[in-house]
């Protein structure tokens, strides 16, 4: 066993770095906190140790940072990507791989931002790994990241419904994922242990939806009385109402172009709160992260 020390400010500025992808993509509202939810669950079903539980939940938030490097017209394209832009869609993994190996926290993350779109059966990208070679924690995060990209809507689709969902993946068990993995995922689904996460932007917080751009709207847990919500896409602004527990959002008629996206602040301080100041990590996990190189 190593002990590795977790320098909160570092890890504060290196989750906020890979929130800069949602700022870039206004289809990604919660994204980034969802996947690490749906991970950091996972992760704890199956019996992961607090340490490793932790390295999840970060990973996660990282995976997608070499996004950062794919143009916005190919990110936010409506039709089918070519083959030239799904190859350049392609390079993300590697990319982040790049753009995080140096960073004294980015050991931790390195499995998870190179290989979440490997496929169990070998199938993937970028080095077409397959079964156990595929490291435990990006297999996780391979299952958490195709869940929502499933559930939420896109530029292409509206999301579909989260029985729906579990059927499809259900058919990629042992194909696109770990049959094991995959299985404690979907019970979780059945035992309804993912809804509270599943079209939530944060805990308690429900995305909203834009009339136009469809369900997108964040309102941030911050938000106060009198203030308005903007669609990222069409820049639509929204008065809010307060309902029950919840919200409602109605369209006052005019656009925002000066808008800015805000930093998913309460993503990026969640995870310094779960993290331990000190992991220990073993040496296996050490040797599997610098496989990712
Ligand atoms: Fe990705």
């Amino acid at each position: 066993m190593e002990t590795f020390s977790v320098n909160i400010p570092l890890l504060k500025s290196l989750v906020s770095l890979a929130t800069v992808i949602e700022a870039k993509d206004p289809y990604t509202g919660g994204h980034t906190w969802r996947v690490s939810r749906y991970a950091r669950i996972l992760a704890e079903d199956i019996g992961l140790l607090q340490d490793e539980v932790f390295i999840v939940h970060f990973g996660s938030l990282m995976h997608d940072i070499g996004m950062v490097s794919v143009p916005d017209p190919i990110l936010n394209k409506v039709d089918k990507l070519t083959n030239v832009e799904y190859d350049i869609m392609k390079k993300h993994p590697e990319t982040g791989l790049m753009l995080i190996r140096d960073h004294p926290l980015g050991v931790l993350t390195l499995d998870m931002v190179a290989s979440h779109h490997e496929r169990f059966d070998g199938g993937g990208y970028p080095r077409g790994l397959a079964g156990n070679n595929i490291g435990l924690f990006a297999r996780i995060v391979a299952i958490a990241d195709t869940f929502d990209a499933m559930t939420s809507a896109r530029p292409y689709q509206r999301g579909m419904p989260a029985e729906i969902a579990y059927q499809l993946m259900a058919q990629e068990s042992a194909r696109q994922f770990d049959p094991l993995l995959l299985s404690a995922f979907l019970n979780l689904g059945q035992r309804g242990d993912l809804d509270h996460i599943l079209g939530h932007s944060s805990d308690e917080r429900l995305m909203h939806s834009c009339s136009v751009c469809g369900p997108i709207i964040v309102i941030p847990s911050r938000w106060q009385m009198g203030e308005q919500v903007v669609c990222p896409k069409c820049l639509g602004n929204y008065d809010v109402h307060p309902d029950g527990g919840d919200f409602e959002i109605e369209w006052d008629g005019t656009l925002n172009p000066a808008w800015i996206p805000q930093p998913d602040i309460d993503t990026i301080n969640e995870v310094a709160i779960y993290a331990p100041r000190e992991l220990r990590l073993s040496s296996h996990f050490l040797e599997l992260s610098s496989c990712a190189l």
